[in-house]
This record gives C-alpha cells, structure tokens and sequence, in this order.
C-alpha cells in the first residue's frame, strides 16, 4: 500500500466519507466491535438511563446497547454525514424511539444543556480531538452529578506503530495521562481496564491488538 493510500486511511478513520468510508465502516465494525462492547458492559447501564455517544460510526452496536437495557435513552454525535447516514438506517431497523443522532462540527462543544446525561462513552475518537482537555470538560458539564464516562482506546505503544497512524491525523495518550487530565477536570474514581484481543487492523490483517477502557465518575 502506498504513502498517499494510508494516509487515506488515516483521514477515513478520522472522518470517513464517500464509497471507501463505506467500506471501511463496515470494517471498523467488524475489528471494533468486541472494544465498544467491553466499554458498553463497563457502563452498567440501567433503565431509562441518558446515555451519550461521541464518535458511534456506522452505529451497528446500538442492538447491544439496547440489549442491555432496552428503555434507555440514546443520544449520539458524529462530525461524519456518511456515519449519520448509515446510522439512520440502523435507527430505522430498531423498535426504539428513544435514539437521536447530531452532526456536530470539531468544536470540543457539546449541543446538550448541563447535568443531561447518566453517561457519556467514546471508542477510538480520542486520538482525533483537537483539544481533549477541552472536549473532557465539556463531557464533565453534560454529565449528571454521579454520572459516569468511558473511554476506550487502543494502547499507545501498539496504535503509534500501525502504519497508517500519520502523525498529523492521529494524537495517541498514554494512559497515566489521561487519568491525570480526568481527576484535574475532577472526575472521581477513575478505573482502568486492558485488555488483549485477536482482532483485524484496518488493513485486514490478523492482529493481537491491546486496548484499555477507562471510567470514571463526575
Ligand atoms: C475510528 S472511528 C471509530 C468509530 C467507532 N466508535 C468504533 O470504535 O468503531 C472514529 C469515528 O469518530 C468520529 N469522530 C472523529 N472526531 C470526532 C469528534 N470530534 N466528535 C464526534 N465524532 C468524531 C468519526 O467520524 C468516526 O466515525
């Protein structure tokens, strides 16, 4: 594969868009599934809970959320149109009426008034933030007093090695300091999780990939 086709893959990680978005959606599904729903079990969801969504992707996981307790309320936000597309369709297939999806711009802001949400989870959007400290604390306003964020991603030390992880596209943290920014912005018992799994990177090849989930409280 050639400079110009992962950096592609960079910028459609980041934002995917167009056939190869497709395609490639249907893939992070495919690798990523098992990670978002390690981070979905850690929420503990109940019913009737307010739950937030940064980055959902084609949003082929909302089955298993809502297998977890099927009256909570969804909410998502994407800055892909692709993703709201394909997420729609999802939406469509679902019983549920309590999902709703917003295209947001990059702003480290949140549409959303104070105190609205039980949760708040991510899966492999950090690295794209602009400004994490920034997008953290806003996560923290949305949240309920009690609430809780997760956070997963693919270890530092293993994702700076993927050949399409371009420096310009991707920032990857470690996990001491993102713990540190979480408990700076106030979050309480934050809690991290590893984990190792046999999974495809997003050229197709076979891979043991680690990833951590981290939660914690507001
Ligand atoms: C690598 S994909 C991960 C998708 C899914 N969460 C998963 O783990 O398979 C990153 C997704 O986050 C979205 N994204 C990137 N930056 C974002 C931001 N600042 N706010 C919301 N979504 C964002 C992208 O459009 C893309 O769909």
């Amino acid at each position: 594969m050639s400079m110009l086709d992962l950096n592609d893959v960079a910028n459609q990680l980041r934002c995917p868009s167009g056939q190869a978005g497709e395609e490639l959606a249907e893939m992070m599904f495919k690798s990523n599934s098992n990670m978002i729903y390690k981070t979905v079990d850690r929420l503990q969801l109940d019913q009737k809970d307010a739950v937030l969504e940064i980055g959902f992707g084609s949003a082929k996981h909302l089955p298993y959320i809502f297998s977890a307790a099927k009256n909570i309320r969804y909410h998502g936000v994407e800055i892909s149109p692709l993703m709201m597309e394909m997420a729609a369709k999802v939406k469509e297939s679902l019983e549920q009426e309590q999902i709703e999806l917003t295209l947001t711009g990059e702003l480290n802001s949140l549409p959303y008034s104070d105190k609205a949400f039980n949760h708040c989870f991510s899966v492999n959007t950090v690295y794209f933030w602009s400004d994490p400290v920034k997008y953290f604390t806003e996560i923290y306003r949305v949240l309920k007093p009690g609430g809780s964020i997760a956070l997963s991603y693919i270890r530092e030390d293993f994702a700076q090695e993927q050949p399409f992880a371009k420096e310009d596209v991707f920032h990857f943290y470690r996990t001491e300091w993102l713990i540190r920014i979480l408990t700076n912005i106030g979050y309480s018992h934050v809690e991290r999780w590893q984990y190792i799994e046999n999974t495809f990177d997003k050229l197709g090849n076979k891979v043991i990939r680690p990833f951590v989930v981290l939660k914690g409280k507001k």
